[in-house]
């Protein structure tokens, strides 16, 4: 089957964390519909992701939006994709039992999705109704979110892990950062908006370098000295309200620091691997600094850079059913009556086992 060849209309479930998604995507990768139920009123008063409520929340909110998903697809549903880790294992057991129970009732056949490959496709969507877009055959693909951040190049839709950080991810580090400051839950997207407000100061964190690893990168010591100068300032539980010009210009200099790391590697990766598209994927491609040094990246080395709708860039069912409309063409298949929620990165999808880093996609 070509890239082009029709697919068939995919529903998708995504219940890995704290987001409750469905979405249906029309044979040619157009999205119909994309919803979610967002779970982050639920776990704020707690400053992150309590599990066993997020499996609660997920059990209440799925057949409603199910039933609502259905309503909108543009016709049959022919495939259902879920995913099936990594996560929470609680949280990925609703959605797989409940995917693997529609699959079986209707009798359609189903793909098991790795959220990763669903945060590497996402760049190919849009929300505006057009196709999915075809993936060339070389991409170099940053994935940047709350659990992970990596750098990958996909040969004609394998992956290949070539850095990663060795620590914290990259969201994680905003969202502790967030918390100590008492900023909300998730720390992200506040932290982007307040950082806008600030005066950078480029010198002011580290950015450590792993020895022998030029292409990874590491968290944890920006994550601690930024918490270090948030304490000795006397700036934790600021709050969001009115901040003082010394948070904003302490997250200005703390979202640099963390943008610089997650781009060091870029110009070499490119020069390396001579890719056709650059893409970044995962809940920190939101990032306002982010986004714009990765079309400037771009623009330096002539390469296109692809980067999903803000929207597509946190968890989503659409992402999903575009990995699984790929995974179904390269003739995946999950048996409804066994699929298993797999909370770690030790799942390998089938067919996909070439290296122990690797990842299929599309
Ligand atoms: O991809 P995602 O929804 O979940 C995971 O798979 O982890 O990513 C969520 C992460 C959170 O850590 C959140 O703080 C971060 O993405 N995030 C952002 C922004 N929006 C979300 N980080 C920086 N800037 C943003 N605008
Ligand atoms: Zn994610």
């Amino acid at each position: 089957m070509s890239e082009l060849t029709p697919l068939p209309r995919t529903l998708a479930i995504e219940t890995s964390c704290d987001e409750t998604a469905v979405a249906v995507l029309d044979p040619r990768g157009k999205v119909e519909t994309n919803l979610l139920s967002s779970q982050i009123a639920e776990h704020a008063p707690y400053g992150g992701v309590v599990p066993e409520l997020a499996s609660r929340e997920h059990l209440k909110a799925l057949p409603f939006l199910v039933e609502r998903a259905l309503g909108h697809a543009g016709g049959a549903i022919e495939l259902a994709a879920v995913t099936a880790g990594p996560g929470l294992v609680g949280a990925l057991l609703v959605g797989v039992r409940f995917a693997a129970a529609f699959a079986w009732a209707r009798g359609l056949p189903l793909v098991a999705v790795d959220h990763l490959h669903g945060h590497l496709v996402s760049p190919f969507l849009d929300l505006d109704g057009r196709d999915a877009r075809p993936m060339p055959d070389r991409v170099l693909a940053l994935v940047a979110s709350g659990g992970h951040s990596s750098w990958y190049l996909l040969v004609d839709g394998v992956a290949e892990q070539l850095g990663r950080t060795r620590d914290d991810a990259a969201g994680e580090s905003f969202d502790k950062v967030a918390q100590v400051l008492g900023l909300g839950y998730p720390g992200g997207p506040i932290v982007d908006r307040l950082a806008r407000q600030g005066r950078a100061e480029p010198h002011m964190l580290p950015r450590p370098s792993i020895p022998n690893a030029p292409c990874d990168f590491s968290f944890s010591g920006l994550k601690s000295a930024t918490i270090r100068a948030i304490r000795q300032q006397g700036l934790a539980g600021s709050g969001a309200v009115d901040p003082p010009a010394e948070v904003l210009d302490l997250l200005a200099s703390f979202e640099l620091a963390v943008v610089d790391q997650l781009m060091a590697p870029g110009p070499e990766l490119i020069a390396a691997h001579r890719p056709r598209v650059l893409t970044a994927s995962g809940g920190v491609a939101a990032n306002t600094l982010l986004r714009r040094r990765m079309g400037e990246l771009g623009q330096a080395t002539g390469v296109e850079v692809l980067l999903p709708p803000v929207a597509l860039t946190t968890d989503n069912a659409a992402m999903v059913a575009r990995a699984g409309q790929l995974a179904y063409r390269r003739g995946e298949a999950a048996d409804p009556r066994r699929l298993d929620a797999h909370p770690r990165q030790v799942w390998q999808p089938p067919g996909m086992r070439k290296l122990s880093t690797s990842r299929g996609v599309g």
